[in-house]
């Protein structure tokens, strides 16, 4: 055989392990997204009409905020329909029966439902107005002024360089907590927060992880940001854990950057093999779905960070007005 067709075939097996693994790659994404969809048949809540069959309390605790909410925001227009409500109060009124049968109820949950139902009654019975009772007025807010608005967006960065001091739990917790004003889908705020501080925990935990390699060791705290699966249902929630997840993942870097805390939000990208390995490791609820990790702590001084230059925002803004 001459050295062209040597090279010919080569060339060919080279290309068919291309393909191969390529097909191998596509038979994963297959794999998971059937598994995806397993954990959501698996943990997610029935949808209204039938929530009669959800069993577990925080799948019925989704029904009772989504309806309590469907209350709260007809409430808070400026014209509610004339009979708005009817069919989520009936539901409030099973469910809230059932809910407070559980030992592991919600008391406030209970709260909310009951008074978003007291003011249905009021609307529908006696006063037809909307103030006081399941609504607010909103926090009067002054704008920031421009130069305060830019520094602080722009000056939010990924840091992969902590100092070596420990994080205080406090700035942690206010953080968590200010990201709890982070909007989500009918109020259900599905969250969760793991934080981590131990090394040998964040050594261990960090490991499962495949972005933090060079950094690993200087990370002062780990945190794990979840949402609880059972808080969504049916179909059209397939995709909206995500979301949720990301927006309070998100809020939750801006409060520590508010706060002059660093972070780089580590992907959780990965098969589901490997949130079974972060649960166990990490003492997560089987239900709980791992949105992504998070390093947090102080930057070092003279650190240096990736430039991640930025596309224009001609490119992202689609307006039909200049
Ligand atoms: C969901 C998500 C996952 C990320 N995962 C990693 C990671 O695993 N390792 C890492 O070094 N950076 C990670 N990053 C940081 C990005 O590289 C960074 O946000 C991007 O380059 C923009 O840079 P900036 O955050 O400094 O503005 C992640 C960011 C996001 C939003």
């Amino acid at each position: 055989m001459g050295t062209e067709d040597q090279g010919l075939r080569r060339l060919a097996g080279a290309r068919l392990r291309l393909n191969v693994r390529h097909a191998l790659d596509r038979a994963a994404i297959w794999r998971e997204t059937i598994a995806d969809g397993r954990r959501h048949i698996r943990y997610s809540a029935a949808t209204d009409s039938r929530s009669a069959l959800s069993a577990q309390t925080r799948q019925i605790e989704a029904q009772i905020t989504k309806d309590y909410h469907r209350i709260e925001k007809g409430l808070a227009l400026r014209s509610p329909r004339e009979n708005f409500g009817a069919a989520p109060a009936a539901r409030l009124d099973r469910d809230l029966a059932r809910y407070q049968q559980l030992p592991d109820h919600d008391p406030a949950v209970v709260s909310h439902a009951s008074s978003a139902l007291a003011g249905l009654h009021q609307w529908h019975e006696h006063t037809r107005h909307t103030d006081g009772g399941p609504t607010k007025f909103p926090v009067a807010w002054a704008p920031l002024g421009d130069a305060e608005v830019e520094a602080f967006f722009r000056s939010r960065v990924s840091v992969r360089d902590f100092a070596d001091e420990p994080l205080d739990m406090a700035l942690v917790r206010r953080a968590a907590d200010l990201a709890l004003s982070s909007p989500s889908v009918c109020n259900r705020q599905a969250w969760g927060l793991w934080s981590f501080s131990e090394p040998a925990d964040i050594a261990r935990l960090a490991e499962l992880q495949n972005g933090n390699a060079g950094f690993r060791d200087q990370i002062p705290c780990l945190i794990v940001v979840t949402v609880d699966a059972q808080l969504f249902a049916g179909a059209g929630e397939r995709n909206q854990r995500w979301i949720d997840g990301g927006l309070y993942a998100m809020s939750l870097v801006w409060a520590l950057h508010a706060q002059g805390v660093a972070s780089c939000m580590l992907n959780w990208s990965v098969a589901n093999a490997q949130s079974r390995r972060l649960r166990a490791a990490a003492g997560i609820p089987d239900h709980l779905d791992v949105i992504t990790m998070i390093a947090a702590g102080h930057p070092r001084e003279g650190l240096r960070v990736a430039r991640s230059p930025r596309r224009s925002v001609d490119e992202v803004l689609h307006s039909d007005r200049s």
